[in-house]
C-alpha cells in the first residue's frame, strides 16, 4: 500500500504508519538500513542494515509481545527510566520505570551527511509521572539509523533541586543461539541478580559463555562489548557513552516459561546487553543539567577484529 503524502515525516525515508495492534510507529527505510520506532515507549523494535557483513535483523522482538498502551513491548530497545528493576521504595510501581509505558512525542527527523537518518522523540513530566516520581524532567531519545544503530537518551532536570535516577537502554540483541555465543568485553566482578538476589561474583573464564539463566550487572564497566554469534555468522558490537554500568540478561528456560509476553522457546534467540547507569552508578543531576546515555549497535564480520 502506498503511503499518502501526509504520512511521510521525511519523504521517501521515514513515514508514520500503524504498527502491531495499530500502535503508531515510524518506519525508516534508507539505502543503508531499515528500522521501526514506536511512539509507545520511544521503543525501537527493529533494525536491519542493508549492506555490510550481515543484513539480518540485529534486534530480537518477541512474537508474544504485547503491543498495548499500558504494557511494555518485549524486545527491541526498551527505555528504562527513572529506576531499574523494582522500585525499592515502592515495589508496586512499574518495573523498570514508566518511560517505556508512555506515549512519546515526535520532535523531528533529519537526514544526515552520509545517508544516516535521525529521529528525535521526547517525554516530559506530567501529573501522572509526578504521582510516581516527584520530579520535573524532559527526556529526549535520538535514534540514528545508518549502517549502525545509535540511540541516545538525554535526561534534563527541570526541577528546582537535584534528583537521582537510574536508566538503561535495554537492548535485546538477536542471536542464532544464545548457548553458542561468546561475549567479549566483560571481566571482573559483577552482581548476579538472577532469582531476584544480589550476589557479587567473579567469572573465572573470560570471554563469557552462557550456560543458564544469566542476570548480571557489571558496575563501573565502560568498555566495548562484542557478542560473537557463530550460528548467525556475525558479531554484534555494543559501544556505549555516558554509561557506567552494563547488564547482561537471558532468562533461559524456566523464566522464559514464566513470562506471559515471551514465547517458551524464544530464549535461545536473544541476549540483552544493556547500557545503563544503575544501583550505585545512578546519576545525580543538578537543576538545569542534562545527562546523555548512548548505545550503538553494529554488525561485524565473524570473527571480527575488536
Ligand atoms: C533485565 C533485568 O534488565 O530485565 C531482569 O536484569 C529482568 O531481572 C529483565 O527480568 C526483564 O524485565 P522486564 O520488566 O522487561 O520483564
Amino acid at each position: 500500500m502506498n503511503a499518502s503524502s501526509e504520512d511521510w515525516i521525511l519523504p521517501g525515508l521515514v513515514r508514520r504508519e500503524a504498527g502491531n495492534n495499530r500502535l503508531p510507529r515510524l518506519a525508516v527505510s534508507t539505502p543503508l538500513a531499515e528500522a521501526h520506532l514506536y511512539l509507545h515507549g520511544a521503543h525501537v523494535t527493529h533494525f536491519r542494515p542493508k549492506a555490510g557483513p550481515s543484513t539480518a535483523p540485529c534486534l530480537f522482538l518477541s512474537g508474544s509481545s504485547w503491543f498495548d498502551a499500558g504494557r511494555p513491548i518485549r524486545g527491541g530497545i526498551p527505555v528504562v527510566f527513572p529506576w531499574f528493576g523494582r522500585r525499592r521504595e515502592d515495589p508496586a510501581a512499574p518495573q523498570h520505570g514508566f518511560a517505556r509505558l508512555r506515549e512519546w512525542t515526535l520532535r523531528g527527523a533529519e537526514c544526515l551527511a552520509g545517508g544516516d537518518v535521525a529521529i528525535v522523540l521526547s517525554l516530559e513530566s506530567d501529573a501522572e509521572t509526578r504521582a510516581l516520581w516527584p520530579h520535573d524532567f524532559r527526556l529526549a531519545l535520538r535514534v540514528t539509523v545508518g549502517t549502525a544503530l545509535s540511540v541516545e537518551l538525554s535526561a534534563t532536570n527541570l526541577s528546582p533541586s537535584a534528583f537521582t535516577f537510574e536508566e538503561a537502554l535495554h537492548t535485546y540483541l538477536a542471536v542464532a543461539d544464545a548457548r553458542q555465543v561468546v561475549v567479549e568485553g566483560f571481566s571482573g566482578p559483577f552482581a548476579d541478580t538472577s532469582g531476584g538476589g544480589w550476589r557479587v561474583r567473579e567469572e573465572a573464564a573470560v570471554p563469557v559463555r552462557l550456560a543458564g539463566e544469566t542476570d548480571r550487572i557489571y558496575l563501573g564497566h565502560r568498555g566495548r562489548i562484542v557478542v560473537r554469534d557463530p550460528g548467525g555468522k556475525r558479531s554484534l558490537a555494543v559501544e556505549r557513552e555516558g554509561s557506567d554500568a552494563a547488564v547482561l540478561w537471558n532468562p533461559w528456560i524456566a523464566k522464559a516459561k514464566a513470562m506471559p509476553d515471551f514465547g517458551d522457546d524464544e530464549w535461545p534467540f536473544m541476549l540483552c546487553v544493556e547500557a545503563g547507569n544503575v544501583a550505585d552508578r545512578a546519576v545525580t543531576l543538578p537543576p538545569g543539567a542534562t545527562h546523555r546515555l548512548t548505545t550503538r549497535i553494529l554488525a561485524e564480520a565473524h570473527p571480527a577484529s575488536s
